[in-house]
């Protein structure tokens, strides 16, 4: 059989059998009184699942890499990292008790995709989101519960807006912030943004806290592939993100912490983005192409349009950082942790470091976003405030 068929069958399970599984090991879970009770209950299915996956898995080592192209090795990646995922969250292994992980073979075959696609060796964000293929209306998931899919699905626009609203500032950079015609790519780039807020505000009001906290978010724990142990996916591992930080200049990637940030993320990208993301390394931030023309331009008509343009898009994604962080970040993760003891709590994250810790560096993140007035981090506050008062009354 060739790899393309084996990848397929494994595949179809991944979106049948597999999502049916979890599917209904997520009832019963939600159907306890502890809620993140998940050792001891459903384990005939729990064995089906790990069985029936490993059977796919074997085949597929065994016929080595083919060399099917990217699309066919991607897809490989996916399936066995879901299978992984899944495996983890129905704790038939956990990194905490395991120095190396007790699936040799389907480990030995992340590791063999990834490392020849250039990729960390467990699904990441792209092959739920972006690169997540419907077939017949149905993209892949890892249960048919409304709330997984709402979160994917609007994960998935919100990421395309920012790449969107990332491809316009990109254009902004080679036409130079002086240009008559950066206006349109401006104008793209704060309408990409709006539709962000929308998203993340349609998600803050329809998203279940209890569903996705004990029925979602589990499935985006760190597991070990091999030896070593891989962080979860999270909806942040594309480059569009960074890519506005980068041109807006509100993080700089010689900050020793954004810069970290950056290297631990460059795995968990795709290929692609990753070369656009070191790309962007290279370019002059657009509030650094402003501010030297500050004292010598700023009464020009072209400054005036083009910088206040940019200072809306600023605004505009200051607001969807701070509605990650006040809003989802808050009423999905942090409120509903309040409530679990300290065993429920292990591994809550995707990125696996303890939750203050997490919401800490993730407070960082937002307040250099939106450039708060900070003291002990280096945020552009002083420099935007500046081009804000050149700008004829600018809010
Ligand atoms: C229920 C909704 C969401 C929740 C609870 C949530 C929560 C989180 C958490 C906790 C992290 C840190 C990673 C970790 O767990 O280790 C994170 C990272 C991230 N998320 Fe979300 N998120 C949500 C939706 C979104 C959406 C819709 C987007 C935009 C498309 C997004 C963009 C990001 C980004 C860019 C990061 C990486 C860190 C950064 O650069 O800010 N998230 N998210």
């Amino acid at each position: 059989m060739p790899m393309s068929s084996r990848a397929d069958a494994f595949e179809h399970w991944i979106r049948t059998s597999f999502v049916q599984m979890n599917t209904e090991l997520e009832n019963l879970y939600f159907a306890q009184s502890d809620r993140s009770q998940v050792t001891g209950c459903g384990d005939s299915i729990k064995a089906a699942l790990r069985d029936e996956g490993h059977a796919y898995v074997v085949a597929l080592l065994a016929e080595g890499n083919t060399d099917d192209g990217f699309d066919s090795a991607f897809g490989v990646l996916g399936s066995v990292g879901m299978y992984l995922g899944a495996l983890r969250r129905h704790e038939l292994t956990n990194p905490a008790r395991e120095e190396k992980s007790p699936f040799p073979e389907a480990s030995s075959l992340a590791m063999h995709v990834g490392a020849s696609l250039g990729m960390a060796p467990r699904f990441s964000t792209g092959h739920l989101a972006t690169y997540n293929k419907a077939r017949a209306g149905v993209r892949k998931s890892f249960t048919t519960l409304t709330d997984e899919l709402l979160f994917i699905d609007e994960n998935t626009r919100g990421i395309l807006s920012l790449q969107r609203a990332a491809d316009a500032l990109t254009s902004v950079v080679h036409l130079g912030v002086s240009s008559p015609v950066a206006d349109v790519m401006f104008a793209a780039a704060k309408q990409a943004l709006c539709d962000v807020i929308r998203f993340n505000d349609r998600l803050m009001r329809e998203l279940d806290v209890q569903r996705f906290f004990y029925s979602v978010r589990p499935y985006y724990k760190p597991y070990r592939v091999g030896r070593q142990e891989y962080r979860g996916a999270n909806a942040g591992d594309f480059s569009g993100i960074n890519e506005l930080d980068l041109l807006l200049g509100l993080c700089r990637a010689n900050d020793p912490n954004y810069a970290q940030l950056l290297v631990d993320k460059m795995l968990f990208m795709l290929p692609a983005d990753q070369a656009r993301l070191r790309s962007c390394m290279t370019f002059t931030s657009l509030l650094d192409e402003f501010l030297p023309l500050l004292d010598q331009h700023a009464g020009a008509d072209w400054f005036q349009a083009n910088a206040r343009a940019y200072l809306e898009v600023c605004d505009l994604f200051g607001r969807t950082a701070a509605q990650h962080h006040n809003g989802l970040v808050k009423r999905f993760i942090e409120a509903p942790a309040e409530n679990l003891d300290a065993r429920a709590l292990q591994g809550i994250t995707a990125s696996g470091p303890p939750l203050p810790v997490l919401l800490h560096a993730l407070e960082v993140l937002r307040d250099m976003r939106i450039a708060a007035e900070r003291s002990d981090i280096a945020t552009r506050h002083a420099d935007l405030d500046r081009l804000r008062r050149a700008v004829r009354g600018y809010p």
